[in-house]
C-alpha cells in the first residue's frame, strides 16, 4: 500500500500523524475486482485547512506577493520547471489511475499525455496574451494599456473521473495567471498526486500551490467561512458547489470557475448515416462507462430507424469487452464509486416498472463494484433516467416522430452543455444547428459529444457551468482586465 504521509504546505511537504483516510483500488489483481486497499491518505482537519488559507493569503499578499508580481518569464520558468519533472512521473501516475478510478490503460496514458500538452499550450498562449498587452489602445483622447491581473486565492476542487486532466486544467490557469491556490482532489483518484507533490514543491515559490487532503465539509468548509477565497474552481456537481459557495459571507464577491453536470442528448436524424451514429454514441454512451460530463446521456432516434438503430446499438455494446484496465481491448471498467451499480439498478428498476424494456441481453448483468450498460427502450419522461445525470453505465434511447420532441425537451431541461446531431440534409441540419446552439455550447455534428481538442471552449448554459474552460478561455477566466489609462491633455 502507498501510504501517503505528506501534504503540501507554504512550500513545505509536513508530515502529518494524525487519523488517516483508507484508499480503495477499485480493481485487484486477482479475477474478483473487488476493491482492495491502495493505500492511505491524510485526514486533515480545519487547523491545517486554514494554514493551508493563510499561506495561500500571504504568497499573494493582496496582489503585492512574490508570486503575483513576478515578471511572465520568471512564471512560465516556474511552469516549464514543473513541467518537464511531471514528465518523469507518467508511469506512476498511469499505473495509479487505472488502480484508483479503473480508467483503461489507453484513457489513462491519453489523461496524462493530454495533461502535458495542456501546460504546453497555457505557456504558449500566456505569452501570447502577454504580447497582446504590450499593445496600446486609443479612444476619444484616451490612450490605454490594457493587461490581465490575478484575482488573488483560488480553492480548486477537482472530480473523480478525470483526477489529473481536469484538476491541472483549473490549477494551471489559475497559477500561471499569478494567483496563489489551495487544490484538495476528489476521494477518488487522490494517490495519484503523490508522485507530483515534490515537483510542485521545487517549481513554485513557496504558497502559491497548497494541496490538502480530506473531506470536504472539513477542509474546503472552513476556507470558504472565512471569505479569504476568491475564486471557487470546482469541477463536479452543483451540490457541492452550491454548500461551498453559500459557505462565503460575502459571496457576491466570490468569483466562480464552476464545471457541473449535463444530459447531453444525441438526435438521430432518419436519413443519418447508421454506422456511424451507432458508433459515435457507442463511444459516446460507454467510454469510461459513462462516467464523463459530456458522456451522451440520453439517445433520441427517429421512429423509421428506431428499431435497426436499437438492434445493431445493443449488439455492439453486448460485445464491449469488460475487465481490467490494464488487458488488451478492455472497454468496460469496474467502478471507483461503491454506491454506483445499486443507483444504476434503481434507475433501471424503476425505468422498467414504468414500461421500459432493457434491449441488449448483458445488460443490468453485475459483480461486486460492476452493473453492465443496460440500454432501456422505450423511455419515457417521468423515469428517472430521463431526468437525472445518471453518470455511469446505463443508456436511455427514446424514439421521436417530430424535431420538436427533443428540442422541447432540450428547452426544459436543466442542463446545456451540448448535443450530438446526426443526419445528412444540410437544408435540414443547417436551421437545426442555428435552434441547437441557443439550447446548449456546443453543437456536435455526426460525432459524440467531447471536450476537447482543449483549445476549444469549454463551458454550458443553465446548471451546466459557470465561466468557459479552455486553453485560452482559462487564462481569462482566472484573471481580469486591468488597464493605465493615458489622457492626451
Ligand atoms: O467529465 C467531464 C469531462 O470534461 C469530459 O471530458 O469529453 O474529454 O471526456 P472529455
Amino acid at each position: 500500500p502507498l501510504h501517503q504521509e505528506t501534504y503540501l504546505v507554504n512550500g513545505e511537504l509536513r508530515i502529518w500523524r494524525g487519523q488517516t483516510s483508507e484508499v480503495y483500488s477499485t480493481i485487484s489483481s486477482t479475477d474478483d475486482y473487488k476493491p482492495t486497499l491502495l493505500g492511505t491518505i491524510p485526514t486533515l482537519g480545519k487547523k491545517e485547512a486554514i494554514s493551508a488559507l493563510d499561506a495561500a493569503v500571504n504568497a499573494y499578499d493582496n496582489g503585492q506577493g512574490l508570486w503575483p508580481t513576478m515578471k511572465v518569464e520568471d512564471r512560465i520558468a516556474c511552469m516549464e520547471k514543473f513541467v518537464s519533472q511531471m514528465k518523469t512521473k507518467r508511469e506512476e501516475v498511469v499505473k495509479l489511475l487505472m488502480w484508483e478510478i479503473g480508467k483503461n490503460l489507453p484513457d489513462s496514458q491519453k489523461e496524462f499525455d493530454r495533461t502535458v500538452e495542456y501546460i504546453y499550450d497555457t505557456i504558449e498562449d500566456y505569452k501570447q496574451m502577454d504580447r497582446d498587452s504590450a499593445k496600446f489602445h486609443k479612444h476619444d483622447g484616451v490612450r490605454a494599456h490594457i493587461r490581465r491581473g490575478p484575482l488573488g486565492v483560488v480553492l480548486c476542487l477537482g472530480p473523480y473521473n478525470y483526477p489529473l486532466n481536469e484538476t491541472f486544467a483549473l490549477l494551471i490557469p489559475a497559477i500561471i495567471m499569478g494567483n496563489t491556490t489551495i487544490f484538495k482532489p476528489a476521494k477518488h483518484g487522490v494517490l495519484l498526486l503523490s508522485p507530483l507533490l515534490e515537483a510542485f514543491q521545487n517549481s513554485f515559490p513557496k504558497g502559491v500551490v497548497n494541496i490538502l487532503y480530506g473531506r470536504g465539509r472539513t477542509v474546503a468548509a472552513p476556507i470558504m467561512q472565512t471569505g479569504k477565497v476568491d475564486v471557487l474552481a470546482l469541477i463536479g456537481n452543483s451540490k457541492s458547489a452550491n454548500a461551498l459557495q453559500n459557505q462565503h459571507p460575502k459571496s457576491n464577491r466570490l468569483r466562480l470557475v464552476l464545471g457541473l453536470e449535463a444530459k447531453n442528448p444525441a438526435i438521430v436524424l432518419p436519413d443519418a448515416d447508421l454506422d456511424l451514429a451507432i458508433t459515435e454514441c457507442i463511444a459516446g454512451t460507454t467510454s469510461f462507462n459513462g462516467q464523463r460530463c459530456t458522456a451522451l446521456k440520453v439517445l433520441y432516434v427517429h421512429e423509421d430507424i428506431v428499431e435497426e438503430f436499437n438492434k445493431r446499438f445493443s449488439a455492439i455494446v453486448d460485445a464491449l469487452k469488460f475487465g481490467n484496465p490494464w488487458e488488451e481491448g478492455v472497454k468496460l471498467t469496474p467502478l471507483p464509486e461503491p454506491d454506483k451499480p445499486a443507483y444504476i439498478q434503481g434507475l433501471i428498476d424503476d425505468a422498467l416498472a414504468k414500461g421500459a424494456i432493457i434491449i441488449n441481453e448483458k445488460g443490468g448483468e453485475t459483480s461486486e463494484n460492476y452493473i453492465f450498460p443496460a440500454v432501456l427502450y422505450p423511455v419515457s419522461k417521468d423515469m428517472r433516467v430521463f431526468q437525472e445525470e445518471q453518470f455511469g453505465p446505463v443508456i436511455p434511447v427514446i424514439s421521436f416522430s417530430d424535431i420538436e420532441e427533443p428540442l422541447d425537451d432540450m428547452a426544459e431541461s436543466n442542463y446545456g452543455q451540448q448535443v450530438s446531431l446526426f443526419g445528412k440534409d444540410v437544408n435540414t441540419l443547417a436551421p437545426l444547428i442555428d435552434t441547437l446552439v441557443n439550447l446548449v455550447c456546443r453543437v456536435n455534428l455526426n460525432s459524440s459529444c467531447q471536450r476537447g481538442p482543449d483549445v476549444y471552449p469549454f463551458t454550458g448554459r443553465k446548471d451546466s457551468a459557470v465561466a468557459t474552460l479552455s486553453v485560452h478561455d482559462a487564462l481569462r477566466s482566472f484573471s481580469i482586465r486591468t488597464f493605465v489609462a493615458l489622457k492626451d491633455n
